[in-house]
């Protein structure tokens, strides 16, 4: 880790959280990313900067926080001397984050978020180590793109999914496993770092941090006795008008094993792509992906997660 200027940025979650919050009891998102880093101990010769983007419980993830780390990524990202950032993030949005990163930034350096289980004063907590292990991914010579570091484990941002809701190893990369794994403080990589192919120029980037809204992108699911009323509701204008929202232009439908849908879904599914609604099929299954099938009246998410497949459409929807 060495003569190297590494970038923490803090935006909340459990890593930042407090047993003794103000009701007593366990809140997230309580402690300045400056204050996680106070008590590692790191070589003197790492230069870290932090900075506070955010402070909140990754629940409540919006698009003000992620357009204002989009910046900031793209600004610390920018500077020559700047080896790699670390971001401290809640575990239950954060593979959300980590794809958008990578699908607008496909940062040639490392982006590298990470988490905890356990919150800061816990007697046990976790996140020192991984934090600790963060920053070790990020001054690794070589690294690029977006990962997920998380009880010792490194995830692609493309794979990575929350599974467990209460163990220190709680996300998994499926069936691509993970990249690699830090060690002893060294990491052992066993497939390659995340594509670093800029999709989007400049101005792309500059409309996607700075438009007041993203094309509204909604998720259902289909499953036994499904209600038609469901999809019908979801894009009628009436509905939309009533609470102030944008009318929908896409829909990710989390299909029931390899795409298929329940028939009366389907149906409202048709009327909704007759309206010019996108429809894009993931599936609901925790492991495995859609894949395509003479005939699909909508295309698969390619192998995306519901969530993720949500913010690709809303990319390409922009
Ligand atoms: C959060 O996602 O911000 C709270 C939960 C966690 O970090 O585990």
């Amino acid at each position: 880790m060495q003569g190297k200027k590494i970038v923490v940025l803090g935006t909340g979650g459990t890593i930042a959280g407090t047993l003794s919050g103000p009701a007593g009891g366990y809140v997230a998102a309580q402690k300045a990313v400056a204050a996680l880093l106070a008590g590692l101990p790191l070589p003197a010769a790492v230069e870290l900067v932090s900075e506070q983007v955010a402070q909140v419980d990754s629940k409540d993830m919006d698009l003000a926080v992620w357009q204002a780390l989009l910046r900031r990524c793209r600004h610390w990202l920018a500077q020559p001397e700047v080896q790699g950032l670390v971001i401290t993030h809640g575990t239950d949005t954060l593979e959300e984050t980590a794809y958008l990163l990578q699908a607008v930034l496909a940062p040639a350096k490392p982006v590298v978020l990470t988490c905890a289980m356990r919150p800061a004063d816990a007697i046990d907590a976790d996140g020192p180590q991984n934090l600790l292990d963060a920053l070790t991914v990020a001054a690794e010579p070589g690294a690029h793109g977006v990962v997920v570091v998380c009880a010792g484990h490194i995830h692609s941002a493309f794979d990575v999914q929350k599974v467990h809701t209460w163990q220190l190893d709680a996300f998994s990369s499926g069936e691509a496993g993970d990249l690699g794994q830090v060690v002893q403080g060294g990491v052992v990589l066993t497939r390659n770092w995340p594509q670093s192919t800029v999709k989007y120029a400049a101005d792309a980037i500059e409309k996607i941090v700075s438009l007041a809204a993203w094309p509204r992108v909604e998720i259902v699911l289909s499953h036994a006795a499904v209600s038609e009323a469901t999809v019908d509701a979801l894009v009628s204008p009436e509905v939309a008008a009533r609470f102030g929202a944008p009318p929908v232009r896409g829909l990710v439908v989390a299909a029931t094993g390899n795409g298929t849908l329940h028939r009366v879904l389907e149906a409202a599914l048709q009327r909704a792509a007759a309206q010019g609604v996108r429809v894009v099929r993931a599936t609901r299954c925790a492991q495995g992906r859609v894949w395509p099938q003479p005939g699909d009246a909508w295309p698969d998410s390619q192998g995306l997660s519901p969530v993720k497949a949500r913010l690709a459409l809303t990319l390409e929807l922009l």
